[in-house]
């Protein structure tokens, strides 16, 4: 299985909850290895232009809203498989619907401060990397 990376946030109900660490530690456990890694608070033009494919949807503005009510940290994650590695760890979108063991089930509060994001694509994931890293504040 080819080493490859995915992209990630600690959306800021964990953050708010002191819970990056807790939320690093089940990534590294489910073998992901973070290469890159930032604090930062987004700005609305940043949290519009990252969930940009679900402008349409109901949930839009909640979603950028929270996104943008607290820090997050972005990260780069290398591992065997690592969009499907890591969107394992994640679960479900809805904690109620996550598996045991799974950040979501564990930590996440609701739908929407659901603890985690994760690329859904090898293809995605390039474009959200090079949405906030430059090539070297990635090390591999
Ligand atoms: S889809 O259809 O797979 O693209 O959608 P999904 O992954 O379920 O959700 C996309 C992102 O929207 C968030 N989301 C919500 N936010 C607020 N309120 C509601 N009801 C809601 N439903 C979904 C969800 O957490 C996803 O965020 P990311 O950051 O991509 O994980």
């Amino acid at each position: 299985m080819a080493i490859t990376r995915t992209f990630s946030i600690i959306k800021p109900d964990a953050t708010r909850r002191n819970l990056t660490g807790a939320v690093t530690k089940m990534l590294e456990e489910a073998g992901l290895r973070v290469v890159a890694s930032k604090r930062i608070h987004m700005s609305r033009e940043q949290a519009e232009g990252f969930y940009g494919v679900h402008r349409e949807r109901p949930f839009f503005n909640d979603l950028v809203s929270f996104m943008i009510s607290g820090p997050v940290v972005v990260q780069v994650l290398e591992g065997e498989d690592a969009v499907k590695r890591n969107r394992d760890i994640m679960g479900a979108t809805n904690p109620a619907n996550a598996e045991p063991g799974t950040i979501r089930k564990e930590l996440a509060e609701s739908i929407e401060a659901n603890s985690v994001h994760g690329s859904d694509s090898d293809e995605n994931a390039k474009i959200e990397i090079d949405f906030f890293f430059k090539p070297e504040e990635i090390v591999g």
